[in-house]
């Protein structure tokens, strides 16, 4: 039988300047649940890429002296070199400046043109470049952009409409029908009330500026790029060419995952596309929080934006991507701090995981010769850490569902800490120093065991700590013991050889 499949996107990224630890977020938090799923067995697709077409890039060309193209392309390749450094599984990237995205979107344009769903008028109203938007004069927040504040431009030109209201109905029963279409619950509120304040039509098309897609009938123009954009979830599987497998095997996206700020984009005018176009609409549009700093949000004019390189470069992309799955609550805002970061990594990191490695192989080494042996008769305490292992990837399995990723997080670190308690409770140099040998292998059997659950559910998180307790475990060679089906207990072989190794995640003493 065919494995299941999973489509999950990112957003893709402008490259109007390099990316910061918010984008960051959205990318790991997105190849986490790829990763997951991946090993749960699911045939997986995950997309990601660059938005590059808009008067935002042409002018940031510009100031640099440099074509659209030249400049896009300098700063994509450190989009890729940001996701190599945070080991991001993607398994395809699209710029929206490839042809084979182009095509569909010129194609799609057409198809919505003569079949009447986009029209030409002359438009008047106000933009606001940075958000690449349109707002009515009633919308302006003291005369500035609603979603950003800064200043807009009054623009009157002829332009193409999209019939947006046209589908508003038929949008608001696919949500009521699909509870699920629109996660968490206040924002899927928050499009609800927004499409039954009225949906007006869309400028769909500008004539101030080059660097887009032209219409393809009516070549003075270019496609907003929101079209442009939102195309790409389903260009890149090839939908509308003779190459269209990817597509359908994989549409519809099982997720979306986008930020807040782009939430209305996904869940408004994605959809409605989609519909005009009778495509099949996705299954969930995940919205997350925004990850902010004290000081407020972080912006290149402030001076403050976080580069998620050089953190990686200092503390290891696990420690980094551990404190941004586990940091940022489920579609609310969290806050970014050195010093935030500096204690998770010693607190959970060091203390809770790393120590209960040092701890369990120092042992073994000790009393056992380095050798995991047979596990003797269970009592009371055994019975309570292995009920809990046994628990958690379930509970785990069910918070990912959810998008829960510090919920799931924080499952597997009650495990952690709970094997941690019952090396207090059972006091293995107590048993050793009493000669009670059997007691003793059984106590050290389960926290191996233990161990090993807890590593296999931590892989989707930080991809790059398992080889390295694998190899302290002496599994490295045995991958059939480290997949999510192995999480049975007591496959651990006794005999099994102990190497101890360095500590996983050194304490850092303080911040630099
Ligand atoms: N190009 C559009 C998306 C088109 S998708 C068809 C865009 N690009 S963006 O580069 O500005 O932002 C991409 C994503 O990064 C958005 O989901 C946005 O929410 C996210 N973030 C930007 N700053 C962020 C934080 N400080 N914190 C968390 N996410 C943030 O929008």
């Amino acid at each position: 039988m065919a494995r299941p499949t999973f489509y999950i996107t990112t957003p893709i990224y402008y490259p109007s300047d390099r990316l910061h630890i918010g984008h960051a977020y959205t990318t790991v938090a997105a190849d986490a649940m790829a990763r997951f799923k991946r090993m749960m067995g699911y045939d997986v697709w995950f997309l990601t890429g660059s938005d590059e077409h808009g008067q935002k890039i042409e002018r940031a060309a510009r100031a640099r002296g440099l074509s659209p193209k030249a400049y896009v392309d300098e700063i994509v390749a450190g989009f890729k070199e940001l996701w190599a450094r945070l080991d991001i599984s993607y398994n395809d990237f699209i710029r929206t400046t490839e042809a084979r995205h182009t095509q569909v979107v010129a194609a799609i344009f057409t198809r919505l043109y003569e079949q009447g769903d986009i029209y030409k008028a002359t438009y008047e109203g106000w933009y606001c470049t940075p958000c690449e938007t349109f707002w009515a004069e009633a919308r302006l927040a003291h005369g500035n952009c609603p979603d950003c504040g800064r200043p807009v431009e009054l623009v009157r030109e002829e332009s193409y409409f999209f019939r947006l209201a046209r589908y508003a109905d038929r949008l608001l029963e696919h949500i009521a029908r699909h509870p699920d279409f629109i996660q968490p619950e206040a924002r899927r509120n928050e499009v609800v009330s927004f499409i039954k304040m009225g949906l007006e039509d869309l400028c769909v098309s500008r004539t101030t500026f080059d660097w887009g897609i032209q219409v393809p009938f009516d070549p003075r123009h270019v496609v907003y790029v929101w079209i442009d954009a939102l195309t790409n979830y389903i260009s890149a599987l090839g939908y509308g060419t003779p190459n269209d497998e990817l597509f359908r095997k994989f549409w519809p996206a099982d997720i979306h995952l986008v930020g807040k700020d782009i939430i209305r984009f996904h869940c408004i005018i994605w959809p409605i596309l989609l519909m005009a176009l009778d495509i099949e609409l996705p299954k969930r549009v995940v919205g997350h929080g925004w990850l902010l700093l004290e000081s407020g949000k972080m912006s290149k004019s402030k001076g403050n934006v976080v580069d998620p390189l050089v953190l990686v470069g200092k503390y290891g992309v696990d420690a980094i991507r551990y404190y941004l799955l586990r940091e940022l609550p489920p579609g609310a805002d969290g806050y970014y701090s050195e010093e935030n970061l500096v204690a998770k990594i010693n607190t959970d990191l060091a203390n809770d995981l790393g120590n209960l490695l040092s701890r369990l192989t120092a042992m073994i080494t000790r009393y056992q010769d380095g050798t995991v042996e047979a596990a003797g008769p269970h009592e009371g305490l055994d019975e309570e850490l292995i009920d809990l292992a046994v628990g958690t990837p379930g509970e785990m399995a069910a918070l990912m569902d959810a998008f829960d990723l510090p919920g799931a997080l924080g499952a597997i670190w009650r495990l952690v800490n709970r094997a941690n308690k019952y090396i207090e409770e059972t006091a293995p140099w107590a048993l050793a120093r009493d000669g009670r040998r059997n007691r003793l292998a059984t106590v050290l059997y389960n926290l191996a065991e233990a161990y090993r659950f807890v590593t296999v559910m931590l892989t989707p998180f930080m991809p790059a700590l398992p080889p390295r307790v694998w190899e302290q475990l002496g599994l490295l060679d045995r991958p059939d013991l480290t997949t999510w089906g192995a999480l049975q207990w007591g496959r651990l072989p006794p005999g099994t050889r102990i190497k101890r190794g360095a500590p996983l995640f050194p304490r850092i003493e303080a911040v630099k």
